[in-house]
């Protein structure tokens, strides 16, 4: 069996430079490590190690590790780094090989996911901090759980627990084998992503709506009254586009069910303070499953008698085995760093969510069917949208020349407007702010002129007229105006450049197009400015450090 380590390293210590690329060795170079986390004590130990002679090479957290397992190793290599890992405060996925190992890779896992994954007959054997490295392959997958510890060697697996006992774990059959990396023919896989929307939605909520249109199904777990019955409000924790999904789901939560609800961010999360855990449901949300940010409240607050309902993506993740419950959204792998697909199906299953819990409380008297019977629109409705793509393209090419921009909303359009503002950052470095509309006259408003475009997200009936009256504020000072409204609101044209017209879809659904309108507008930007759409600058598709 021939053995080989290597990581692509997303920078938390250190410029990305090549002393700073993994693999780190120790000063005698017996060992070849790499780590996927962050050694938050690092200083303290380097310190310590320096007083030892020993010399670094790098400015990374990550390579005190090696020295320190080499400084620990007298007889026993997993002794030693046993030893080691329990003077570590932090986060850590770790494979190293060891000259007097030749055939041997040894692996350390806290707070940082790391799967292996194998054939049947274990010829193959493929270590990694993220499953999604799988695609293409039919395996059988181990999940190394915190404290666990081990090595591979001669096609067989050994692991064991914090006390050195060797434990058999189950593995997982994770098929991964007709996961395609094809684009296609799309140029980049964001474009693929949102071209698949009208299929992934479908794939989302067909098959957890009943024929009739009248109930919703979730196919995981019962999810009934005396569930409901349970919790008296809701809390949602997420990162990045998930987050903005929960945002939008404490909105629908709050108007649709009637249940108090609040979205956190779940690095802040951490550092809340949390009242009446118990009587809360947690949905955690996150594409991935794999995001610390999100992994690590969850842990918290399941430790003090949380119930946790987690939506995710990717089943066999961290995040599924944390929770109590977990949803999937069917949408398929994602690539693009900027997420899409998963973003209109975090929000169609949310909305589902939000109808049964109506349903659940207001039994045969419930008044959402109306709703059900709407987002059975969304698929096709962005289908038509996505013909008009050129239009898009257009309006993009006229505003790509722009340095900063506001996005605007108001109610489910404000959020809508903060996920379109962060498509147009992370993918083509413009500085985007997005406001609820009214907050402009207390201070944005100072920086409103003629090089400030105004990106106006108006396809809210409750909010039409009080968004029309701020969006005339900012033109009155100079700002061109690119409203996205409903087709019925032609008086929009009045103050606008530019508008972009969706169909008159009721609110709670408005949000589907106007979110993909905002993801093609980021796209063409982009485009426009020949950035590196699928892997932006800075940023990873799973982030799993805090
Ligand atoms: C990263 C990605 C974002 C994503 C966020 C949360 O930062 O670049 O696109 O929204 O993580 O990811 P999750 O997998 O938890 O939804």
């Amino acid at each position: 069996m021939k053995i080989a380590i290597g990581h692509t390293r997303w920078a938390t210590h250190g410029v990305a430079s090549n002393e700073n690329a993994h693999p780190h060795f120790d000063s005698e170079n017996s060992l070849a490590l790499v780590h996927n986390g962050i050694i938050e004590n690092f200083d303290e130990i380097k310190n310590f190690l320096i007083n030892k002679k020993k010399i670094f090479l790098s400015e990374t957290d990550s390579e005190v590790l090696a020295h320190l397992i080499a400084y620990n190793y007298k007889k026993d290599i997993i002794k030693a780094l046993k030893s080691s890992l329990d003077i570590i405060k932090g986060s850590y996925a770790i494979a190293f090989i060891h000259k007097d190992f030749p055939k041997r890779i040894i692996l350390a896992s806290k707070d940082s996911p790391m799967a292996i994954g194998f054939t049947e007959n274990k010829k193959e054997i493929i270590i990694s901090s993220d499953p999604n490295s799988f695609v293409g392959r039919n395996l059988h997958v181990l999940f190394l759980q915190n404290d666990e510890l081990g090595f591979i060697e001669n096609n067989e697996i050994f692991i064991f627990n914090k006390n050195l006992k060797k434990i058999a774990k189950q593995a997982e059959k994770v098929n991964c084998k007709n996961i395609s990396f094809s684009k296609n023919n799309f140029e980049h896989y964001m474009l693929k992503e949102i071209y698949e929307q009208p299929f992934t939605i479908q794939k989302t909520i067909l098959g957890r709506i009943s024929k009739n249109s009248q109930n919703c199904y979730f196919e995981e777990h019962t999810i009934d009254i005396d569930f409901l019955n349970r919790f008296k409000n809701i809390k949602l924790i997420a990162c990045g586009t998930s987050y903005h999904a929960s945002l939008l789901a404490s909105y629908l939560f709050e108007d649709i069910s009637k249940i108090e609800t609040r979205a956190y961010i779940g690095s802040e999360m951490r550092f809340q303070n949390i009242l009446n855990i118990k009587e809360s449901l947690i949905i955690a949300i996150s594409q991935s499953g794999e995001t610390a940010d999100t992994i690590l409240p969850v842990k918290e607050l399941k430790k003090n008698g949380a119930t946790v309902l987690s939506i995710i993506n990717k089943s066999n993740s961290t995040l599924s085995r944390e929770s109590d419950y977990s949803l999937y959204l069917k949408a398929g792998p994602e690539f693009s760093v900027c997420s899409t697909k998963a973003f209109t199906s975090q929000i169609s299953l949310l909305l589902l969510l939000a109808i049964h819990f109506e349903k659940l409380k207001n039994n045969n008297k419930s008044n959402s069917d109306y709703l059900i019977k709407n987002l059975l629109k969304v698929p096709n409705e962005i289908k038509k949208l996505l013909k008009r793509a050129e239009e898009i393209k257009k309006l993009s090419i006229k505003y790509a020349k722009y340095e900063n921009f506001y996005f605007l909303g108001k109610n489910l359009m404000y959020v809508t407007a903060v996920e379109a503002a962060l498509k147009l950052k992370e993918i083509s470095y413009i500085n985007a702010t997005a406001y609820p509309a009214g907050e402009m006259k207390h201070g944005p408003l100072a920086l409103v002129n003629g090089n400030l475009p105004i990106v106006a997200f108006m396809a809210n009936d409750k909010t039409y007229d009080k968004m029309y009256s701020n969006v005339i504020e900012a033109k009155t000072r100079g700002s061109p105006i690119l409203a996205i409204a409903k087709k019925k609101d032609k008086d929009i044209e009045k103050i606008a450049d530019d508008v972009f017209y969706i169909d008159d879809s009721i609110d709670e659904t408005a949000i589907f197009s106007s979110s993909v309108f905002g993801q093609l507008f980021a796209y063409y930007i982009a485009k426009e400015r020949n950035t590196d759409i699928d892997q932006p600058r800075n940023l990873a598709k799973s982030v799993t450090v805090e």
